[in-house]
């Protein structure tokens, strides 16, 4: 079982050769810039108590950066930084289990959610450095659905899902309230800035949190190789290791980790909403020689069927069309054929 065999590698790194799955090929292998991301910290009170010109303000440098680059970090986000810590903490404490616990709520064929190591069901060579538990959140679903996914680990997990549920609920309203600041950037006119949270009603959204072990050889792998996410938006909390690489002007510039702020990337999803205004942003995670790293991550995904297109006043301001209406479902089903890692991750999608 590959699942195995790649967790069975983090745990027992000696100092001998260096796993040649985990091994990317070396044109990849491209170096990080000494030059830091400089981007837009942007702070979301004014804007979630509704004053117009904080809003104003904020949704100027949410544009500025998503025409550059579809990068930027929020503070004052309204997410209980206590709640942030814990459900950090209980996710270290996940990846701290034996791997026999671990591979309880293993991920099972076809399916998203659950435990996995490196991606190996699904890839044979460039293995990520990396293991991750993924879970699905339900907008109108029923509140066990998370819950019950980690009480599969026992009982002493019913406190883990319960925290990952308020992650969820903090997670999904923060979105939304995005994706409404990424419509007043737009300057969208004619829906009260609600045309594209009711694309969202019964969102399904993807949660990952992400474990990169300690490695010993950083400078032949990465812990996620260089995508665009397909989602819509992603929301990211960090801790303060750093890893996450994002590429701009040509450049492998990394992301230095704020502890107050959550880490915003455009997906291609929303580079298709905004009529291709919006970038979606190239980025890869490097791994660290002497520390693990974890990462806590929420994907803003659509109902799978839902029809998504930009509103007909971009269209109409662009004079054109440029992408066609679609479903996350067909959107998916597209990625997956035409993977590509660099700017262009939509190109073909017509
Ligand atoms: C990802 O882009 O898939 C993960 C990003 C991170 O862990 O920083
Ligand atoms: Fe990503």
């Amino acid at each position: 079982d590959k699942t195995i065999e790649s967790a069975m590698i983090f745990d027992q790194q000696t100092n001998d050769q260096f796993p040649k799955q985990f091994i990317w090929p070396k044109d990849h292998l491209s170096q990080t810039s000494t030059e830091n991301l400089n981007e837009q910290v942007i702070d979301l009170q004014g804007f979630l108590s509704h004053d117009e010109h904080a809003t104003l303000l904020a949704a100027n440098l949410v544009k500025e950066s998503c025409l550059s680059h579809g990068f930027f970090q929020v503070v004052n986000h309204g997410v209980d930084p206590a709640l942030l810590a814990l459900a950090q903490e209980h996710g270290r404490g996940f990846f701290k289990l034996p791997l026999t616990e671990k591979l309880k709520c293993k991920q099972k064929e076809g399916s998203v959610a659950g435990f996995s190591c490196a991606h190996a069901q699904r890839f044979r060579e460039k293995l990520p450095w990396k293991e991750s538990l993924t879970f699905e959140y339900h907008e109108n679903g029923t509140d066990e659905v998370i819950t019950e996914f980690f009480n599969a680990l026992g009982s002493q997990y019913n406190e883990t899902g319960l925290i990952f549920q308020k992650f969820c609920w903090s997670m999904n309203k923060l979105a939304l309230d995005i994706m409404e600041l990424l419509e007043i950037s737009l300057g969208v006119e004619g829906h009260k800035h609600n045309y594209y949270r009711q694309l969202y009603e019964e969102a399904v959204s993807i949660v990952r949190c992400n474990h990169y072990p300690q490695c010993n050889n950083p400078e032949l792998t990465y812990g996620v190789g260089p995508h665009c996410d397909p989602n819509t938006l992603t929301i990211l909390y960090q801790d303060q290791v750093g890893g996450l690489e994002v590429f701009v002007d040509n450049k492998w510039k990394s992301v230095q980790p704020n502890p107050d702020a959550l880490v915003i990337n455009i997906g291609d999803t929303f580079k298709a909403l905004s009529n291709g205004k919006y970038k979606s942003c190239l980025h890869r995670v490097s791994v660290n020689r002497y520390e693990p790293r974890l990462s806590l991550v929420f994907f803003l995904c659509p109902k799978g069927d839902k029809e998504l297109k930009a509103p007909q006043d971009l269209v109409d301001k662009d004079g054109r069309k440029e992408y066609p209406d679609f479903t996350w479902e067909e959107f998916l089903q597209f990625t997956q054929k035409n993977h590509r890692a660099d700017e262009n991750t939509l190109e073909g999608f017509t």
